[in-house]
């Protein structure tokens, strides 16, 4: 089974940006949660992180040609603005879990809408990094 991870924007400041919101560890710690959690699950994960909603269109449409079994997403701040991010998901047609570090809900009003929860299989927030664990348990346990 092979699960594409993409991170959006500002993510690769875990550990630096807000850390009373994301904690303090970093994107390389997380980028270790997830390796480890491969190897476990015996799975293949590619991890992207990136700051453009072009490379994360880009990055998606790839999971397509690259036959991705599912896509774990955290678009960042691109989960509330971004219809090209739902677009390309839509298009690959690839199951996809969305994951926020934080509890979206319980913070400000615009980090309500998500695009993206509109083709996610399911949502996962508030939940730190294991969130992304969930995500990737989520895909293995409904392939
Ligand atoms: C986030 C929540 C978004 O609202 C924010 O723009 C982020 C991170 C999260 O993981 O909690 O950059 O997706």
């Amino acid at each position: 089974m092979k699960i594409l991870v993409i991170n959006g924007p500002n993510l690769n400041f875990l550990g630096i940006r807000e850390p009373e919101i994301y904690g303090k560890q970093t994107y390389k710690d997380l980028v270790k949660l997830l390796k480890k959690k491969a190897k476990e699950s015996k799975i293949k994960l590619q991890i992207i992180q990136t700051n453009h909603e072009g490379r994360m269109v880009y990055e998606i449409q790839q999971a397509y040609y690259k036959k991705m079994d599912g896509i774990v997403i955290n678009p960042a701040a691109y989960t509330h603005t971004s219809v090209a991010v739902l677009d390309a998901l839509k298009a690959v047609n690839i199951p996809c879990v969305e994951v926020h570090i934080s509890d979206v809900s319980e913070r400000e009003e615009f980090r309500k809408h998500s695009y993206v929860s509109m083709i996610a299989k399911t949502t996962i927030k508030g939940k730190g990094f294991d969130g992304y664990l969930e995500a990737i348990d989520y895909l293995i346990n409904n392939k």
